[in-house]
């Protein structure tokens, strides 16, 4: 498939005070037309800060080095008006916290109408009914009577929902939904699940999942990218996920999603804490601290190794073929 997003040896900073975080370390990544693709990592790995590049939504303490292509356009270039053009039209995205990016003082059918008219999608004669049909769409019941009804009438679940709505308004060509979950109940994130998944593949529209729950990525996407201390530690297609996995780490992630059907059993965890971005990376592989397989050569940074054109290993074991 071709790509319709390509990010090239992205680095990005972000300048503090008190120091400057190397977030994002050289990162390569491609999404292709239609396709859906999981950034996975531990908390502070980078996952937001290299997806919300793309659309240009860090703060503006990020320093970005790198090439991000989208549609053919490097996003690098563009002034901050084609930007937010495109932000709108091509690039949807779903946060976490819908509350926090709903207006409580306006109702929820205002707020789907507004850009409907802002990007000249509806007419001030069609907007309602569009909005209403985009709410059908998100699986809010009774979209016609919610329609009026304020944010904090909805539960979490709806207000997602709603979210994924107006992400939608312009059919963009990609979506990015950045942990749309992680506040739901799990009966709730289950069906918004299904929802994204359904949506993704009927309109033929290319979404990046970021979370960190490998079992989720794994169910909802095609391929997974694994972060660790802003680095992609492994690239691969999910259903190779559990067979031909080789990176320690996400082995590691592998072995600690509990089996549904096994005795409740302690499970292996990765030991030790995440590397630290604010301090100089080590020289050598920047997983090596926790690493049970850790050999000398690993005092080396290893390379993104290829073992096919969708799977890609930083581990000097996956030149010996894996770990046990
Ligand atoms: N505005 C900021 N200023 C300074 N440091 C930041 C800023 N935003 C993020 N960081 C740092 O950049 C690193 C990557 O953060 P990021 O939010 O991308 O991680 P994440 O993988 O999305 O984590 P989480 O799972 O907690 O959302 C972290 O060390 C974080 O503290
Ligand atoms: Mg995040």
């Amino acid at each position: 498939m071709t790509p319709l997003l390509q990010i090239k040896d992205l680095s990005i900073q972000f300048r503090t005070d008190e120091a400057t975080v190397n977030a994002i370390n050289g990162v390569n990544l491609t999404v292709p037309a239609g396709g859906a693709v999981a950034i996975v990592g531990e908390s502070g790995s980078g996952k937001s800060t290299v997806m919300m590049a793309a659309p240009r939504l860090l703060p503006g303490n990020a320093v970005v080095h790198g090439e991000i292509w989208f549609d053919g356009r490097d996003l690098m270039t563009l002034n901050e008006k084609q930007m937010r053009s495109l932000r709108g039209r091509e690039i949807g995205v779903i946060f976490q916290n819908p509350t926090a990016y709903l207006n409580p003082t306006k109702t929820i059918g205002q707020q789907i109408v507004e850009p409907l008219l802002y990007h000249h999608i509806a007419s001030a004669k069609r907007a309602k009914e569009e909005a209403i049909d985009l709410l059908d769409q998100v699986g809010i019941g009774d979209p016609r009577g919610r329609f009026d009804m304020y944010p904090f009438e909805f539960s979490g679940g709806m207000l997602q929902r709603v979210m994924i709505a107006m992400a939608l308004i312009a059919s963009p060509k990609l979506l990015i939904a950045d942990e749309p979950t992680t506040a739901l109940d799990v009966t709730v994130q289950a069906e918004i699940l299904m929802l994204l998944k359904k949506l993704q593949r009927e309109r033929g529209m290319a979404l990046v999942f970021v979370t960190h729950d490998l079992a989720v990525a794994a169910q909802l996407c095609d391929e997974v990218y694994v972060m660790y201390g802003g680095m992609v530690m492994e690239h691969l297609p999910v259903p190779q996920l559990v067979r031909a996995s080789k990176h320690p780490y996400l082995r590691g992630l592998i072995q600690s999603i509990p089996p549904l059907d096994g005795p409740v059993e302690p499970l292996p965890y990765i030991p030790g804490n995440p590397i630290s971005t604010t301090r100089p990376l080590p020289a050598g592989c920047i997983f090596a601290e926790r690493c049970a397989a850790k050999m000398s050569v690993c005092e080396k940074r290893p390379p993104l190794i290829d073992f096919d054109q969708q799977h890609q290993v930083a581990c000097w074991l996956a030149e010996k073929g894996g770990i046990a």
